[in-house]
């Protein structure tokens, strides 16, 4: 487990950007998975940004994604082994670099076919809790031409990720501004921030 931890926290600190393969086991990725694609098709995914976040005036034209919540009160089983892994990521990283994470918050993503999300800051100017973001992907068979990259700005320059099932990246919410580029495919991730 730690190891994993490590992995994601050196990479994070080497480049801003932390990187790690199989965060989440290959059999919770795929129990996560077939929830999203549930709450998809039970039309149980909202459209973000819209009451959330109406102070930044985020909405479609900006934002493209649906969201739902995870929430331990869901007494989903996948849910729990995912919190219980958050809970111990918290746990080492409050111990090994002294962050003070308090909290934390994650929900289901899914972009449709043709949807995007401009370049933006995860932390909101009236609000610094979030500390730090991290996407876990879910598509499987994904390739270079269904687009739906994670594109990071670091100044002039730009990085893009690809969101193949089994990555997990994680940054510091008020540090790296990026977009989610238009995909020409339903892209899955479960997305989320620890706060202070
Ligand atoms: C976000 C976001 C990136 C991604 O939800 O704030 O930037 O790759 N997501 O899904
Ligand atoms: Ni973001």
């Amino acid at each position: 487990m730690h190891v994993i931890f490590d992995t994601l926290i050196d990479s994070f600190i080497e480049n801003k950007i932390g990187i790690a393969q199989h965060f989440l086991s290959e059999s919770l990725a795929l129990h996560l998975t077939e929830n999203l694609v549930f709450l998809y098709r039970d039309n149980q995914l909202k459209s973000a940004g819209i009451g959330e976040h109406t102070v930044l005036k985020i909405n479609n034209l900006s934002r493209g994604d649906k969201i739902h919540w995870l929430d331990r009160k869901n007494n989903n089983i996948h849910e729990n082994t995912f919190f219980d892994l958050m809970d111990d990521f918290v746990l080492y990283l409050n111990a090994n670099c002294y962050t003070g994470i308090k909290s934390y918050e994650f929900h289901y993503t899914l972009y449709e076919k043709g949807s995007f999300y401009i370049k933006h800051l995860d932390q909101f100017r009236n609000n610094d809790s979030r500390k730090f973001s991290m996407i876990f992907y879910l598509n499987l068979d994904w390739v270079a031409s269904d687009g739906g990259e994670l594109c990071i700005h670091f100044g002039n320059k730009k990085i893009n990720i690809s969101p193949n099932s089994g990555k997990t990246v994680f940054f510091q919410s008020n540090e790296l501004e990026h977009e989610v580029l238009l995909t020409n495919k339903a892209r899955m991730s479960i997305t989320g921030w620890l706060k202070g």
